[in-house]
């Protein structure tokens, strides 16, 4: 079993579904979250799960990066999980994780990279949103696709109750997305995710 670590900064809905799926391919051994009192904190308790508070305020990107890591190896985790981690990793960071880091993203990426992702599908008229599991690379949102779902676009929607149905199909997506990855089924080469 993969020893994985999870980084969020909110409610944790991904991490509680990531939590729920665990078991066969791999066991979450610490979660970490740059803000504190969050509900993704409590649902780690819940579970039994060692948290950790690393919080960024008056650290340079690259100090705030290296108490994570430094917490991350302390543990021994083998894979880093992205769920609604909400700070932007140094590049020196994300190499050191290269191939094991992942992020869930709420577009079809490469579409609606960053931010407001929900209004701006909504301004453009898309017909179909989504979500996507990628390797982080150092370019934001940018990495190799692991695994996408899509999701219709009706006109009546708004932001939220768009983000809310594309959060039902995060909730499955992900567990299988990391899944691939523990197992060995996914890896990263030469910038491309690559499937055995
Ligand atoms: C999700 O929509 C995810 O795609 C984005 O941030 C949100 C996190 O939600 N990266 P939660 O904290 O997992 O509930």
């Amino acid at each position: 079993m993969k020893r994985v670590a999870v980084l969020i900064s909110g409610r944790g809905s991904n991490l509680g579904s990531l939590i729920e799926a665990a078991g066969g391919s791999y066991k979450i051994i610490l979660v970490i979250s740059n803000v504190e009192g969050v509900a993704g904190l409590d649902r780690a308790q819940a579970a039994n799960i060692p948290t950790q508070v690393i919080p960024h305020g008056g650290k340079t990107r690259e100090s705030f990066d290296g108490e994570i890591d430094a917490a991350l190896r302390a543990a021994n985790a083998e894979i880093v999980v992205l769920a609604g981690f909400m700070r932007i990793l140094s590049d020196g960071f994300v190499r050191g994780w290269e191939g094991k880091l992942i992020n869930i993203h709420p577009s079809l990426l490469p579409a609606y990279k960053g931010t407001r992702v929900h209004e701006r599908v909504i301004e453009a008229k898309e017909a179909l949103s989504g979500a996507s599991v990628h390797f982080v690379v150092p370019e934001l949102d940018a990495g190799p696709v692991i695994a996408q779902a899509s999701v219709p676009v009706y006109p009546a929607d708004s932001p939220q109750i768009l983000a809310d149905r594309v959060l039902d199909v995060e909730h499955k997506l992900y567990p299988e997305a990391l899944r691939l990855l523990a197992d060995g089924k996914v890896k990263l080469q030469n910038g491309l995710a690559v499937f055995t």
